[in-house]
């Protein structure tokens, strides 16, 4: 039986543990695939790859090297013509990050979201044209371990109701 929607979400964790085992091409090609059917405004599609190789991963310095992760992808967002345009890409775009989070995790994949691609000396590093947005660098690999979730706030102390 496969695992419930629900179950997957609340299961899925940051990853700071990896195998060096290698991950399918065709597998990780899937899970990008169906990350691209989140919703995106106008379906302008605004996100875009960066397959970290060797020589690169190694000038980013990544103080943990991705925690041992073998595959490493930048996770882009287009640039758009209004401020929110810019917005809405960025939101589409993690909106992609999500799902290809879930994707890996539901084959037991894991994945550790970095912010470190949004420096300015990585943003240059890594080629980054003007206007775009680094929503994130993975690393994605099997876990070594799985940490415990962190606790959240109970979801109805965040929810208003207006008249
Ligand atoms: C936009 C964004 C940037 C993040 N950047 C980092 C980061 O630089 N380093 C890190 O350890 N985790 C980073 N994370 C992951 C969060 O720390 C993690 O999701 C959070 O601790 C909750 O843990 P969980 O994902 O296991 O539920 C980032 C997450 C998001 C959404």
């Amino acid at each position: 039986m496969s695992i419930s929607t629900i179950d997957l979400i609340k299961s899925r964790r940051n990853i700071k543990a990896f195998k060096s085992d290698p991950v399918e091409e065709e597998a990780l090609i899937s899970w990008l695939e169906a990350a691209s059917f989140a919703p995106n405004h106008r379906c302008n599609e605004p996100w875009e790859l960066l397959r970290i190789g060797p020589e690169t991963r190694a000038k980013l310095k990544h103080k943990s090297d991705f925690w041992g992760a073998p595959v490493v992808i930048a996770l882009l967002s287009k640039p758009g013509a209004t401020g929110l345009e810019r917005d809405e890409n960025v939101m589409a775009a993690a909106c992609f990050a999500q799902n290809f989070l879930l994707a890996a995790h539901e084959a037991g994949v894991g994945t550790f979201w970095s912010s470190i691609g949004g420096l300015p000396h990585n943003r240059e590093l890594l080629g980054v044209e003007e206007g775009y947005e680094v929503i994130g660098v993975f690393g994605i690999g099997y876990p070594i371990e799985v940490p415990a979730a962190k606790p959240r706030t109970p979801i109805k102390e965040k929810i208003k109701t207006l008249p």
